[in-house]
């Protein structure tokens, strides 16, 4: 989560220089002109932005209401800094109208934004779907469209984009597939969760750069693919929370060597946790939450150096390898209730156990192996559902 502090802690960096220099532009046109722009770029601004303006149909807070007149660098939710192409030129850099309940669409005149580097429309009600001119904002750096009303199929859109680092789409209604794309573009952050995005994640990707990857609260289907292991050389956050994954962990789960949070849970992961999750020196969170995972709680993971916080409730666990058994003594924060072990307190029933157990999951036919052909998405099998606690 440090990570996510750092990404925000830029942003209001960014924010703040620009606004900086936006004000200080301000105090500078009074002093010298009062005539209209002469800048084609906050000329371009300006027709961008009372286009949007006319497709406001609600704005509780007043926000676009000094959206009147060529000073677009004073318009609330407008932030003007320098040019990075020529330091002379004032441009329109960035908009914020985060939280600003906003209701209306993306025109397509907003492509004459093109000086952009960030847009920020956290927590608004904007709808409809992302309009191609956007491929136009080749600057644009981070694109936070979260919590808003964004609909149709994955917004290839913003793939175009060359300068984008931060892409957050997450609290929408995008559907359907991912693009394999998405994931072979310079991206340092993707959030796509809480959308109703469905189908298989990619397994055919390459070239992925990005730290923080977070799916979850989604509708995907079938298992995490091995080739997860190209995003090695990046990934610190990998957070698939509730993404209707089944099938067992790929062991090359164990590769993303960079891994800070790992959470998989609410998903229907079964057979074993490969041993090669020993290979996480930097594992600070993992978290296997309601899943149907078998087996024993490895020694390997137990022992990681950075582990703060592990969690392998809800699963059908029957063995706690070594220290496991007593990690709360190492100062880490356990949760190993309502599994299969023995000796635990608030574990399953025996007869909920045997109807899992007496199935072993052999992972090396399993459909997501490194070997096996992809086919259907695989379900855990009938005889895998948890049965009904005894009454
Ligand atoms: C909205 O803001 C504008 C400009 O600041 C102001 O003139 C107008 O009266 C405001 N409207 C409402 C309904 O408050
Ligand atoms: C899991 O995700 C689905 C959408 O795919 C959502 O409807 C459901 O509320 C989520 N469950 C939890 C526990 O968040
Ligand atoms: C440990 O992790 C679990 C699951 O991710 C979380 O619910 C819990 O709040 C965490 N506890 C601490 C003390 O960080």
């Amino acid at each position: 989560m440090a990570l996510l502090l750092t990404f925000h802690a830029l942003t209001s960096l960014l924010l703040f220089h620009i606004s900086f220099v936006s004000t200080a532009t301000h105090t500078h046109h009074h002093h010298t002109s009062h005539s209209p722009n002469h800048n084609q770029h906050l000329q371009k601004a300006y027709h961008a932005l009372q286009a949007w303006k006319k497709v406001i149909y609600s704005d509780p807070k007043n926000l676009t209401g000094d959206w009147i007149g060529p000073s677009v660098c004073s318009y609330t939710g407008v932030f003007c800094a320098p040019s990075p192409s020529d330091a002379n030129t004032i441009v329109v850099a960035g908009i914020d109208l985060n939280h600003g309940d906003i209701a209306g669409f993306l025109p397509e005149p907003i492509g004459l934004l093109s000086d952009l580097a960030l847009i920020h429309l956290n927590s608004n009600r904007f709808c409809g779907i992302l309009p191609r001119s956007l491929s136009q904002l080749s600057l644009l750096y981070e694109l936070d469209l979260s919590n808003n009303r964004f609909v149709g199929p994955f917004p290839d859109v913003v793939l175009s984009l060359p300068s984008l680092k931060y892409l957050d789409l997450r609290y929408n209604e995008f559907e359907g597939p991912l693009p394999p794309k998405l994931f072979s573009n310079p991206l340092d952050a993707i959030f796509v969760n809480n959308n109703r995005l469905t189908s298989l994640i990619p397994r055919d990707f390459t070239g992925t750069t990005a730290s923080v990857v977070v799916f979850a609260n989604n509708a995907f289907s079938g298992c995490l693919p091995p080739t997860i292991a190209h995003f090695a050389d990046t990934l610190e956050e990998l957070l698939l929370i509730n993404s209707s994954l089944s099938g067992c962990l790929p062991p090359e789960v164990g590769y993303l060597y960079k891994l800070r949070v790992l959470d998989m849970s609410y998903n229907s992961l079964v057979g074993p946790v490969p041993y090669s999750l020993a290979g996480l020196g930097h594992l600070e969170l993992l978290n296997l939450d309601h899943n149907m995972f078998t087996g024993t709680v490895p020694l390997g993971v137990c022992v990681l150096p950075s582990l703060q916080n592990l969690t392998v409730s809800d699963n059908y666990f029957y063995e706690e390898e070594g220290i496991c058994r007593d990690l709360t003594s190492r100062g880490i924060v356990f949760d190993d209730s309502n599994n299969c072990l023995p000796d635990k307190p608030h574990q399953r029933s025996q007869k909920d156990c045997e109807v899992v157990l007496d199935h072993p999951v052999d992972c090396y036919d399993h459909e997501c192996s490194a070997t096996a052909p992809q086919a259907s998405p695989l379900t855990a099998g009938p005889s895998l559902a948890p049965a009904p606690a005894p009454a």
